[in-house]
């Protein structure tokens, strides 16, 4: 049972690890595990969140005991603590398009929470606890592990899927099964892989003299720059790459009512949030070296509910650079460079690379027009 402690309960977040089957001799594996060690000795979190895209389910595929062994390895920071490493299914959990095995796996690893709590539906990993007061009576606050599936069917209509309909029905129905004995729905926290499309109202359009710190928008809205809002705070660097079909996801939450946060994964490089329309939404960056990254702006997340006032929390964001860490697995730059200079020496090294192709090109047709002068 989860329990409020000394009248908090502190949940600690880690995004996108993204971990590979080379993890026995990786330095970004060790570089990983350095943050994950220090965060939970400074934070002495009550349960961790890992926000999907975990570790590469290829392995899974070629080699169940390797992904079992892998993902024990990710997790054994928490688990030996004896704090409860709660699982969601990223996009990339279902690649291999073997959502059961994936989920028999995570459920063989002590320690390590991930269910389906609505079989009846499908193979979705929707599922929710709840925290109780200190001394163990009473349901204070729900926390929701929410499936946001992967690619959608229909790419035309949207690169990413989104959460479905019987997974919207299921909370609706779940959340009324759950409510306080006056009747009202518990405050809920939401802990999900794909971002609402609701995100971008985060967001707002650059201005002209803003360009060189605004990022490009996902799918529909890749034509347009965006930068924060005057609601959010954070680093921006990245268009969220939300689905372009809203099913109504955000509604249903309004509609259950008390759905104070939501947390999500999925973009490596943002960490902002901000409030719209009466809900918390953030977004968590990677907390690992693997994937795209953001050098040594790899970060964890705190979140601590209060139980005097469960509507009520406060939210921490301490980055690998932050805890004194040194990293092996990144070179003398990027272990210098802040979110928007790795940015920028991304985006330069790209156009470098494209200049480089260019001459390259122009030079090679130079050389054959003068050959066949010759
Ligand atoms: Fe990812
Ligand atoms: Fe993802």
């Amino acid at each position: 049972m989860l329990k409020f402690n000394n009248g908090k309960f502190k949940i600690l977040l880690f995004g996108d690890i993204h971990e590979s089957g080379d993890f026995e001799t990786s330095p970004k594996f060790r570089d990983m595990q350095k943050l994950m060690i220090k965060a939970l000795d400074g934070y002495q979190p009550d349960i961790c969140v890992l926000l999907g895209d975990n570790c590469e389910t290829p392995v899974l595929k070629n080699n169940p005991e390797h992904f079992k062994k892998m993902l024990s390895a990710v997790t054994e920071p928490i688990t030996k603590r004896n704090i409860p490493a709660y699982c969601i299914m990223g996009n990339h959990e279902h690649d291999p398009g073997i959502d059961e095995e994936v989920l028999e796996a995570y459920q063989s690893i002590d320690g390590v929470v991930m269910r389906n709590d609505h079989p009846q539906d499908g193979k979705y990993c929707d599922y929710v606890d709840q925290v109780y007061s200190s001394d163990g009576k009473t349901p204070l606050v729900n926390l929701w592990f929410i499936d946001s599936n992967n690619l959608c069917s229909d790419r035309s209509l949207s690169t990413y899927d989104y959460v479905h309909d019987c997974q919207i029905k299921w909370f609706e129905d779940k959340s009324d099964e759950l409510k306080s004995p006056n009747c009202c729905a518990l405050p809920s926290y939401i802990f999900q892989h794909i971002p609402v499309p609701e995100e971008y109202k985060l967001l707002r359009k650059a201005k002209l003299f803003e360009i060189p710190k605004c990022v490009r928008g996902f799918d529909s809205k890749r034509n347009k720059l965006y930068v924060l809002g005057d609601n959010a705070e954070g680093y921006l660097g990245e268009g969220p790459c939300s689905p372009d079909i809203n099913n109504g996801q955000f509604a249903s939450w309004k509609k259950v009512g008390n759905v104070v946060a939501a947390f999500f994964g999925h973009d490596h490089l943002n960490d902002f949030s901000g409030w719209y329309d009466g809900v918390f939404m953030a977004q968590h960056k990677t907390a690992g070296f693997r994937a795209y990254t953001d050098g040594c702006q790899s970060c964890v997340r705190l979140v601590t509910i209060y139980e005097d006032r469960p509507t009520h929390f406060k939210q921490e964001l301490k980055h690998f650079k932050e805890f004194g860490l040194v990293s092996e697995s990144l070179g003398p730059v990027f272990k210098r460079i802040t979110d928007r200079q790795s940015l920028l020496i991304h985006l330069g090294l790209k156009a470098l690379g494209s200049a480089a192709g260019l001459a390259g090109a122009v030079a090679a047709v130079k050389y054959v027009k003068n050959t066949r002068n010759k």
